[in-house]
């Protein structure tokens, strides 16, 4: 534990005022019903349900869709957040991987084509870091094989794209309400659809799910008002060293708890509208800034469009290099993302044998992340610019184009 400003890797700050109105929401019964209408009216979407995480959200949209069309393949990225592998086992359902071209951190559609077949339940389409996935591409090979496209939108709540929002897309899509999400209230999801046929399926399974536990609602609380404290860059440093608060850490666990969205979580999201708006505003400002100052504009496509960011992605030169980053500069808020591709997860190797994902796997070897977040100063983002160059690539790197072909 050594005592040193460190800036947070992702962050979405509540105010006192949110904290506040969390308590208060603790009397409202009606709270998440006005948060879901709210979240229908700005995003266009039929119907909205909250629930105590992202996972949870994608859980039941898997089960609402597999009673609608018993099929049991779940196509999804090879790289991606741990949650979703957790979920899909957690349904009961099989995994199904697709690569991940670097130069888009979206599928290998080639690949996505070949493996959608008339067992294929879904495919997840993922925007990951708020990047725009090419979901109209992924819904003409759905729709041509009857296969449902759920939108995972954990990392880009309230993020336009093409007149509308990303999450609303697919047949359904769901956001993350996380710590260090767009927004937060601890921990939450949103999942939309606009289909009368998919609402009513997941409506039944969410009649399944209990309310929030007494004690979860108070470890909630109480999370909340110490991440309040904890993201100050002048105390970050403390639960960062400490190993069992787990902070970043993340893991393949299908076991985890499902209720619906609490009242307290409801009351911190009153304001939900304008700390999206202000904090992705922040977001896509300081990944405009890297984009220019790092040279990177003319590269790779995750770098050519002005997105906000909820981190931001550069490729170090060598799997060495990251490590190397991470680990000096960690204190800048630059960090490893994911630590390996899906097939790699130690639980489940085998059930990908010997099958590799090129793209993936040089992803998980070299991505490395920048804060973007309102936390940050001008003068960290300048530290940052100066440093993070001697170890990532500035021009689009060579082997991506060669992961792209397999
Ligand atoms: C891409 C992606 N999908 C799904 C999830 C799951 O969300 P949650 O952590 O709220 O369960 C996350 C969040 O970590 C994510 O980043």
């Amino acid at each position: 534990l050594r005592p040193a400003k460190t800036i947070p890797p992702a962050a979405a700050p509540v105010s006192v005022g949110d904290l506040f109105r969390g308590a208060t929401g603790l009397f409202r019964q009606d709270g998440p019903d006005i948060i879901a209408d709210g979240i229908r009216n700005h995003f266009g979407s039929e119907s909205v349900f909250l629930v105590s995480s992202g996972k949870t959200a994608l859980l039941l949209i898997l089960k609402g869709l597999h009673a609608i069309r018993p099929r049991r393949k779940v196509l999804i990225p090879a790289y991606t957040c741990y949650s979703v592998p957790s979920a899909i086992r957690r349904a009961g359902l099989e995994i199904v991987l697709c690569d991940v071209d670097p130069e888009t951190l979206d599928f290998n559609y080639a690949q996505l084509e070949r493996l959608a077949d008339d067992g294929t339940l879904c495919v997840v389409s993922t925007h990951l870091f708020g990047i725009p996935s090419d979901v109209e591409r992924a819904r003409r090979i759905c729709e041509a094989k009857g296969i449902y496209l759920v939108e995972d939108a954990a990392q880009a709540m309230g993020v336009p794209h093409r007149g509308r929002f990303l999450g609303t897309f697919g047949d359904t899509g769901f956001f993350s309400l996380g710590r260090g999400k767009n927004i937060t209230c601890g921990n939450g999801g949103i999942i939309l659809t606009s289909s009368a046929e998919i609402s009513a399926s997941i409506m039944s399974r969410l009649h399944e799910l209990r309310p929030e536990p007494l004690a979860v609602m108070i470890r909630g609380m109480a999370e909340a008002a110490l991440t309040k404290v904890f993201l100050n860059p002048f105390l970050y440093w403390l639960p960062r060293g400490l190993p069992f608060l787990g902070i970043g850490e993340t893991t393949f666990a299908p076991a985890f708890p499902t209720f619906r969205l609490g009242r307290f979580g409801a009351g911190v999201l009153r304001s939900w509208k304008e700390r999206l708006e202000a904090h992705n505003g922040y977001r896509a400002k300081n990944g405009r800034h890297y984009a220019e100052a790092l040279g990177l504009r003319d590269g790779l496509s995750i770098h050519c469009r002005p997105t906000p960011y909820l981190r931001f992605p550069v490729y170090a030169k060598t799997p060495e290099a990251k490590i190397e980053a991470c680990d000096r500069l960690g204190s800048l808020g630059v960090s490893p993302m994911y630590p390996d591709s899906v097939n790699r997860i130690k639980d489940l190797r085998r059930y990908f044998g010997e099958s590799r994902y090129p793209g993936a796997e040089w992803i998980a070897g070299r991505l490395m992340t920048l804060p973007t977040h309102a936390i940050l100063s001008a003068g960290d983002l300048d530290r940052i610019c100066a440093v993070i160059t001697a170890y990532c690539e500035t021009n689009a790197p060579k082997e991506p184009a060669i992961c792209r072909k397999s």
